[in-house]
């Protein structure tokens, strides 16, 4: 593990038992995340992203059951570990914000009590100060009028507002690792770039290193470090962000970035999966070899027999695809833009 890694994962699985099998939702995933950095992880919907942000914090719900050889969080290996031992944890080291705050905000208690059971649950301090450091934290967030907001329940305030007091919550304890699962979908446009500068301004300013979940191309171009793809359950490429969206290999990657329209920075690469052709297939009916084979406009016949290693590229990237040799060679990549 490089010495920055805060977060090693290794060998990743999530799998749900069903009545004679079990159906395996994300695959022998390995990522590494680096203190200040940013990784985003995309793709399409269903592929295993949320799985993966849930597994991080043990919050796989029943029957689902996590595998793998490590998740070191700062060092620790924290896969398999449960109830208490997990408790002190979340929140602490590793914290979450959610896309619909609602459903992580407690409707009967005020933003503040949030905030200050958050901080009491892991530090050994009093009433007065965690509640002076709560409203530091809303105030830090930018929820104007911090004192007042601090009696407020969460009902009283807006999509924004709470994903802000999400935020403050997840930031209570100063946690090496922030896992945002699309954090501004549900918001519009201008409250989803104010969020985004917000996570990213106190991403530099503590060194928590952020896992951010999106869909969004132009949220990747303009706030992630790397980026990780991921295709049905499985990762399929790992890049510097500039090196991914300028150069994609992997034919889902390319794909993806192929539709984008020609607008500014972030439309740019406001590409939606969607528009590769066919559909990805069901937990239930995995293909034996390359997950992507049977859309992919330049799989061969060893593409559909077992699946593809990942291969290493450049200083830290890796791409699982056996025709990456060919892409390297301009031709091919005409014939797979004609393709698309
Ligand atoms: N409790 C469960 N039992 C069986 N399969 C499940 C369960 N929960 C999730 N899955 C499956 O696991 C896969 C991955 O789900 P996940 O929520 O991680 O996708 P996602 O990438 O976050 O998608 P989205 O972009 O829509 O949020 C999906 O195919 C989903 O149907
Ligand atoms: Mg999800």
């Amino acid at each position: 593990m490089p010495v920055q890694s805060v977060l090693s994962v290794e060998g990743l699985s999530v799998k749900f038992a069903q009545r004679n099998s079990s159906l395996t939702a994300v695959s022998d995933l390995d990522f590494e995340l680096a203190r200040g950095e940013t990784l985003a992880v995309v793709g399409e919907s269903g592929c295993g992203k949320s799985l993966t942000a849930l597994a991080l914090l043990g919050l796989i719900p029943p029957p689902g059951r996590v595998d793998g050889r490590a998740i070191r969080l700062e060092g620790q290996n924290i896969l398999g570990l449960q109830g208490e031992a997990m408790r002190r944890l979340r929140g602490n080291r590793i914290a979450m914000i959610f896309q619909e705050p609602m459903t992580a905000l407690n409707p009967v208690l005020t933003i503040g009590a949030q905030i200050v059971e958050a901080i009491r649950e892991h530090e050994d301090v009093s009433y007065v100060a965690a509640r002076g450091r709560a409203i530091a934290l809303l105030d830090r967030v930018r929820i104007p009028d911090p004192r007042r907001r601090f009696d407020d329940y969460p009902h009283r305030l807006s999509g924004g507002m709470r994903q802000r007091a999400m935020i403050a919550i997840a930031l209570a304890c100063s946690p090496a690792v922030l896992v945002a699962d699309e954090p501004t979908t549900a918001l519009d446009v201008t409250i989803q770039a104010q969020i985004l500068e917000l996570i990213d301004e106190l991403k530099r300013e503590t060194g928590t290193a952020v896992l951010l979940i999106t869909h969004d191309l132009g949220v990747v171009a303009e706030y992630a470090d790397r980026v990780l793809v991921m295709y049905a359950g499985r990762k399929v490429e790992e890049r510097a962000t500039a090196d991914l969206l300028a150069a994609p290999l992997h034919p889902y990657t390319r794909g993806l970035i192929a539709a984008r329209p020609r607008i500014g920075m972030r439309d740019r690469f406001r590409a939606r999966l969607t528009e590769i052709p066919g559909i990805v297939p069901s937990l239930r009916d995995m293909p034996p070899g390359c997950r992507f084979a049977p859309r992919c406009p330049i799989a061969i016949e060893a593409c559909h027999l077992a699946p593809p290693p990942l291969i290493p590229v450049g200083d830290d990237g890796s791409v699982a695809c056996l025709r990456i040799e060919d892409f390297r060679v301009s031709e091919h990549s005409a014939s797979y833009s004609r393709a698309y």
